[in-house]
């Protein structure tokens, strides 16, 4: 991996093989329990895309995808417990079978706003897929259907995880030495 990754990482906690294993796992998974259906994944940008990009690419059934965008990370609505829907999905999911695939869960306020809200719009069944669960954090409960890893307390970049928009690509999860953030 390139030098400007180096000079910034603490620890790998998780190594791309690690992931892309787990992926196999949960694109197996997801493919048995909607065998003979066409599911119809969102995607939370920005994080999301990495991780749906390889999960959609181990499914053996058939698959369509959009993409919602949401108020950022630490924002004064996301505090406040209100998620503000800065792109919504461009199809109607109505009678499908929607999976929503994110990259991380923290407190749970944005995924328990999404469930409610995607809920509203009858699809025929709805799922989460997420990929990290930081499960210490959790404020609001939210239910998850298909977990990659669970995490600690810890800021993590890569793998679609940024810090200030940089690290998305970089192919594992790692925590950054505290002098670059602080
Ligand atoms: C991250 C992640 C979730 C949210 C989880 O997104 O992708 O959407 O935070 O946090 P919560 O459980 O406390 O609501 P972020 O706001 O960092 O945006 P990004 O995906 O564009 O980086």
């Amino acid at each position: 991996m390139a030098d400007y990754v180096e000079e910034v990482r603490q620890e790998i906690l998780l190594p791309a093989e690690t992931i892309q294993a787990r992926v196999t796992e949960l694109g197996r998974q997801i493919s048995s329990d909607y065998r003979g259906r066409h599911v119809f994944l969102v995607g939370v940008l920005k994080g999301a895309w990495v991780f749906l990009a390889d999960l959609a690419r181990n499914l053996t059934v058939p698959a369509s995808f959009d993409f919602m965008s949401v108020s950022s990370y630490g924002s004064a609505t996301k505090t406040s417990g209100v998620v503000q829907i800065l792109k919504d999905l461009e199809e109607s999911i109505e009678g499908r079978d929607v999976i929503i695939v994110e990259d991380i869960v923290d407190t749970g306020l944005t995924l328990s706003y999404l469930v409610s809200l995607l809920q509203t719009r009858k699809p025929a069944s709805l799922r989460v897929c997420v990929l990290l669960d930081k499960s210490s954090r959790r404020t609001t409960a939210v239910p998850l259907d298909y977990v990659g890893f669970e995490i600690p307390d810890a800021f993590v970049v890569g793998y679609g995880l940024d810090y200030s928009g940089r690290y998305r690509n970089v192919p594992y999860i790692f925590t950054l030495r505290p002098e670059v953030y602080s």
